[in-house]
């Protein structure tokens, strides 16, 4: 069942093949750092142009990065998701709409320096990461120090993150982790109006039960 299963997977991804820019395998951890190295996509070759790029961490289904293509046809959107058979669901909705300027990447964020050209994120959006309340998986937090390090290599000069999350203490949290690790916050809010932006499938789960939503930028002090 299992074996059938993740051959379903992969008919479904080969069908949108054209929206995947790569896909992590297993055997990543056994690579050498220079096969690793040779992962870097390049983007402009596939996008077809040098348009300002814009990533997401942890897009989920991908609602948010197919919106913001849609609104933003002058952004290239790079939405980055671990799981699989939640990739997919992107990835076909993405291929259903015809958007030209989103593309997909099933990677780990932990891995995103190798997969990447660096310098060249204007914007990082993390909407409703996983909190990881447990203090023993903080270091999995995506605002969490090893993680604003590959978003330093990743962000143009001017780039910046967003922070978009239903969980005070996560949020409070990662506003102090900007800090500690030498980053700039502004724009904090802690309670977000409905208005400011492009609202994501958990979001939209958030609001209705009328739960407040915690949003920050950060920028890197170079
Ligand atoms: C709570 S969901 C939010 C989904 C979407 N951003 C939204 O707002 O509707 C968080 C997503 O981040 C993904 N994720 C968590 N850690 C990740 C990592 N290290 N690398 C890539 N994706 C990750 C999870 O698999 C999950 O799909």
């Amino acid at each position: 069942m299992r074996m059938r299963l993740k051959k379903h997977l992969d008919e479904r991804l080969d069908d949108c093949a054209e929206f995947l820019l790569a896909r992590e395998g297993d055997d990543f951890f056994t690579l050498t750092d220079e096969q690793k190295r040779g992962l870097s996509v390049d983007l402009a070759t596939a996008f077809g142009n040098d348009n300002p790029i814009v990533l997401e961490l942890g897009c989920g289904k991908g609602g948010w990065a197919i919106q913001t293509a849609q609104l933003h046809p002058e952004w290239n959107v790079v939405a980055v998701e671990k799981l699989s058979n939640v990739i997919v669901v992107a990835c076909e909705r993405a291929k259903a709409a015809g958007v030209q300027n989103v593309r997909f990447l099933n990677v780990r964020a932990e891995n995103l320096a190798w997969w990447l050209p660096h310098g060249t994120a204007h914007l990082i959006a993390l909407n409703f990461s996983c909190p990881f309340p447990k203090k023993t998986y903080a270091n999995r937090r995506l605002t969490s120090k090893r993680f604003l390090q590959i978003y330093r290599l990743l962000l143009s000069e001017d780039g910046f993150i967003s922070q978009k999350t239903d969980n005070k203490d996560f949020f409070e949290w990662s506003l102090q982790s900007y800090a500690e690790n030498g980053y700039q916050t502004y724009d904090v809010c802690y309670d977000l109006p409905l208005s400011d932006s492009v609202v994501t499938e958990y979001e939209a789960k958030f609001r209705a039960q009328g739960l407040p939503i915690y949003a920050t930028r950060a920028k890197a002090i170079w």
